[in-house]
């Protein structure tokens, strides 16, 4: 008999800041600019909804969920460019972020 299990399993994320040489832990399905306000990660943002780019940062390594791209133009989404307002974390990923 297979034991029982009263909670679901909880399978964090890791999001490095490759320049900074720190990483954090966190829940999956956490907004990247939260992640990064929370850690204190100096990021710009404006809109927070996905238009302006302002929150814009290059993805090294992962996969995050992406909500929007339309504050990105063609050539910034081919070069790796997300808006960390609309990114989401993944359990189990690690995403590395040009910071
Ligand atoms: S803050 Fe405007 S696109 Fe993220």
């Amino acid at each position: 008999m297979w034991p029982r299990v009263s909670e679901p399993l909880k399978i964090p994320c890791v999001v490095a800041f490759a320049r900074l040489g720190r990483e954090v832990e966190v829940a999956a399905g956490e907004l990247l600019l939260e992640v990064l306000e929370q850690a204190g990660v100096a990021i710009a943002s404006l809109c927070r909804g996905g238009s302006c780019g302002t929150c814009r940062v290059r993805l090294l390594a992962g996969a995050p969920v992406i909500e929007s791209r339309h504050g990105l133009r063609q050539d910034q989404r081919e070069d790796g460019w997300i808006l960390t307002c609309c990114a989401r974390t993944v359990p189990g990923q690690r995403i590395v972020l040009d910071l």
